[in-house]
C-alpha cells in the first residue's frame, strides 16, 4: 500500500488528536504530518508540538473565502483529513478536493443530537435533558451537512440517571479514545488504492 499523509483538524483541547499521533507514531504507511486548526490557543497545538508534528492555523476567511487551504494541504501532500473537534462547517472547495477522504467523530448517536451548534458539552447537556438511557460516539464521513455524511462506526454507552453531563462527557472521551484511532486506520487502508 502507497503511504498516506493524515492532517487533523482541530479546534480545543485535542485529546483526541493525541489519541491518534499515538496510534500512529511507529505506522509504517500512514503518519500524521499535519495539524490545522482555527484557534491559535488551542492546546491541540501544544500537543503536535510535543510529538514532533507540524502545525499551522488559519482565519475564518481564508478557511470559507480562499483557496488557502486546499492548496496548503496538498503542498503538504495530504492524502487523508480527519476531524478531532473541530467546530467550523466545512467549505465545498474543501469536501470536493478530499471526497470520501474525509473523516469526522461526533460525541452522541446520530442522528440523535447532531447538526449545526451541536458540539461537545452541548451535545451531553442535551442527552441529559432528553433522559436518554444510553449514548454514544458516531464516526462519519463527512459532507457539506453538518454530521450527516456516510456512518463508518457507531458504539454506545449508558447513561445513568445520576449521571451529571461532564461524567457523560468523560463515558464519550474514553469511547473515543479507544475506538477512533483504530476506526481510521480501517477506514484510511480500505480508502487507499494498493
Ligand atoms: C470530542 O468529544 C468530539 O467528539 C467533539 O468534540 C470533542 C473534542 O474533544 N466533536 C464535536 O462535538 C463535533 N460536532 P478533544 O478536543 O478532547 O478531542
Amino acid at each position: 500500500m502507497s503511504n498516506s499523509r493524515i492532517c487533523i483538524f482541530a479546534s480545543g483541547n485535542g485529546t483526541n488528536a493525541e489519541a491518534i499521533f499515538k496510534h500512529f507514531e511507529n505506522h509504517p504507511t500512514i503518519h500524521v504530518t499535519l495539524v490545522l486548526s482555527n484557534n491559535p490557543n488551542a492546546a491541540v497545538l501544544e500537543r503536535a508540538k510535543k510529538f514532533g508534528i507540524e502545525s499551522g492555523v488559519f482565519t475564518k476567511s481564508e478557511f470559507s473565502e480562499s483557496d488557502d487551504v486546499v492548496k496548503r494541504l496538498l503542498a503538504h501532500q495530504i492524502t487523508h483529513i480527519v476531524l478531532a473537534g473541530f467546530l467550523w462547517l466545512i467549505p465545498k472547495k474543501l469536501i470536493s478536493a478530499y471526497s470520501g477522504k474525509m473523516i469526522n467523530i461526533h460525541p452522541a448517536l446520530l442522528p440523535k443530537f447532531g447538526g449545526k451548534g451541536m458540539y461537545g458539552m452541548r451535545v451531553h447537556e442535551a442527552v441529559k435533558q432528553a433522559g436518554e438511557t444510553e449514548t454514544g460516539i458516531t464516526i462519519h464521513e463527512v459532507n457539506e451537512q453538518y454530521d450527516k455524511g456516510r456512518i463508518v462506526f457507531q458504539t454506545s454507552c449508558v447513561v445513568l440517571s445520576s449521571d451529571t453531563p461532564e461524567q457523560v462527557a468523560s463515558k464519550i472521551h474514553n469511547l473515543e479514545h479507544q475506538h477512533y484511532p483504530r476506526v481510521i486506520e480501517q477506514w484510511v487502508k480500505a480508502s487507499t488504492n494498493p
